[in-house]
């Protein structure tokens, strides 16, 4: 059993420190297998922030995936923002822009999303789609994650897909993703938490592939929703997403989903149902 605690969009620079202390206390007691970390670590990719975000980073449970986010990016310093859009973000937090974690039974791979061109919105290269395919062919059977800053799906409500800013060359990265059977998606981004099957949106995908979003986690940039992370445990054919939201307190679990495999379908299960079906039929009455 594995366990992850995907936190988004902690923009330093407009973090809420009592929120951040909490989720300090809440990790630190839950102990997550791994930490993922799915970029906007800052608000303006100053050095300051990147400091505060590093020094955060360090306070939180190991081992950590982290990949940066459009606002890691500069914005209004147009010299660094063309010259050296990361330049910062591997000086303070790490100068892989793709990592990779695996273990016996995870494999983690990020890609960063994050461009000067189109500040806001975000996009895979050619190069990472083909660096990507070499890398999960090492995946096997392992439960394969893929971590972007950038979504593969809107949300279940949006005003247009055109409105929302999805990750670019989504539909090419989709093809290698599906042809090994990555299981799940994690990014941020729109400060929205929701989940679904990446195949309500590319009909042609051959598998299920599980795409959740984090809202922010610890800012006060918070669009219509508390602050909240994602919990998530992956178990033998089993993978639970609970959003976990600040209630003004401390973080509380709003809404679990449950996936199991069935063949190569992520189907969502509702526990009580099941436990309902397993359980031994009740005694027929003799005059029944
Ligand atoms: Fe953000
Ligand atoms: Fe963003």
């Amino acid at each position: 059993m594995r366990t992850i605690a995907h936190i988004s969009d902690l923009h330093f620079g407009t973090e809420d420190p009592v929120v951040a202390e909490n989720l300090v206390t809440a990790l630190g007691r839950d102990r997550p297998s791994l930490v993922v970390i799915s970029g906007d670590l800052t608000q303006r990719a100053r050095g300051a922030q990147f400091a505060a975000a590093r020094d955060y980073l360090c306070r939180l449970p190991v081992p950590q995936v982290v990949v940066p986010g459009n606002h890691d990016v500069p914005l209004y310093d147009v010299t660094r923002r063309f010259l050296s859009p990361l330049g910062r973000y591997g000086r303070y937090i790490s100068e892989v822009l793709n990592p990779v974690f695996e273990d016996e039974e995870l494999f983690v791979a990020g890609l960063n999303t994050a461009r000067s061109l189109t500040w806001k919105n975000g996009r895979i290269s050619c190069e990472q789609i083909d660096t990507l395919r070499g890398v999960l062919a090492r995946a096997g059977e392992r439960f394969k994650i893929v971590v972007t800053h950038h979504p593969f799906i809107p949300p279940p409500v949006s005003e247009g897909e055109a409105a929302i800013d999805l990750v670019g060359r989504a539909v090419e990265a989709l093809d290698v993703l599906d042809h090994f059977k990555v299981d799940l998606l994690l990014a941020g981004h729109l400060h929205h938490g929701y989940a679904g099957d990446t195949r309500t949106h590319y009909p042609a995908a051959k598998h299920s592939i599980i795409a959740a979003q984090a809202g922010t986690a610890i800012s006060r940039r918070r669009r219509h929703e508390p602050n909240a992370y994602n919990w998530i445990t992956i178990a033998d054919q089993h993978l639970s997403i609970e959003v976990r939201v600040w209630d003004g307190a401390q973080f509380k679990p709003k809404q679990t989903t449950h996936y199991t495999l069935r063949g190569e379908e992520w189907m969502v299960v509702n526990p009580e149902a099941e436990r309902t079906v397993a359980a031994p039929p009740a005694k027929t009455p003799p005059d029944a």
